[in-house]
């Protein structure tokens, strides 16, 4: 179960194989978005607008903490995978790995 460190809010989660950050998320109570966006959460379907749900990876390896970029990611998203953000419902994490959230 790969553990997954929310570095702004300085909370760690254990999540099992195959969920998402954005499960990690959840199971740690932090919103990932912020302003508007919060009013209407997202459910984790890769329809996030903008930079709504965008994490950044901290990890030696990054690319390889995590799975690929999806489909919808590469097209939807593909400005953040440019600055090497991800969308949190969008990556599953393979091993440990620390999260920075978007202020
Ligand atoms: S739709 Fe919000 S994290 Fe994916």
């Amino acid at each position: 179960m790969p553990k997954v460190t929310f570095e702004m809010e300085s909370v760690t989660v254990e999540i099992p194989e195959g969920q998402t950050i954005w499960h990690a998320a959840q199971k740690a109570g932090i919103q990932l978005q912020r302003g508007f966006a919060a009013a209407n959460p997202c459910a984790g379907k890769g329809r996030c607008s903008g930079m709504a749900c965008a994490v950044f990876l901290r990890a030696p390896d990054p690319a390889a903490a995590v799975t690929p970029p999806t489909w919808k990611e590469r097209f939807l998203h593909r400005k953040l995978l440019k600055n090497r953000k991800r969308i949190a419902c969008q990556c599953i994490p393979k091993r440990d790995l620390t999260v920075v959230t978007m202020p």
